[in-house]
């Protein structure tokens, strides 16, 4: 049987984690979670993307977004902005689960609005890393 197509895709600054800002965001790098994260999820086709423009996130969404199985959808910053993310989440017909690794909802007040909530199959925040790990389980 063909695996599913699993893939998270990561938006800006999310590629420092380990180095950027460790009491939030932790000391692991991404790489090295995602390595984990394929070890312990062997029966899914998990893939991994990352980029801080946001057009590229929009592209990436609609490159996947008609015939993989799922999305984890960690937009970071954009999260809060982005009208276009928020659009390419309604546009394509994959569940989309929207992922933080902190608890935005305890934190500033900007980071409580989310372009991509009203259109994501759910949310997942404030586990750390392990966020991914949950999203990838509500799959199972
Ligand atoms: C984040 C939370 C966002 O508010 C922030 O801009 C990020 C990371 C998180 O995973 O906790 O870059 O999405």
């Amino acid at each position: 049987m063909k695996k599913k197509q699993l893939i998270i895709i990561n938006g800006p600054n999310l590629n420092l984690l380990g180095t950027r800002e460790p009491d939030i965001y932790g000391k692991a790098s991404f790489e090295d979670y995602f390595k984990t994260l394929q070890e312990k999820f062997p029966h899914y086709d998990l893939h991994y993307y990352q980029s801080n423009i946001e057009g590229e996130l929009i592209d990436k969404l609609h490159e996947v977004g008609f015939d993989f199985d799922g999305i984890i959808f960690n937009a970071a910053a954009y999260t809060h902005t982005s009208v276009g993310l928020g659009d390419a989440v309604k546009a394509i017909t994959t569940p989309v689960i929207e992922v933080h690794i902190s608890n935005v909802h305890a934190r500033e007040d900007f980071r409580h609005k989310s372009f991509i909530a009203p259109n994501a199959k759910g949310i997942i925040a404030g586990f750390g890393l392990q966020s991914y790990d949950l999203a990838i389980a509500s799959f199972e």
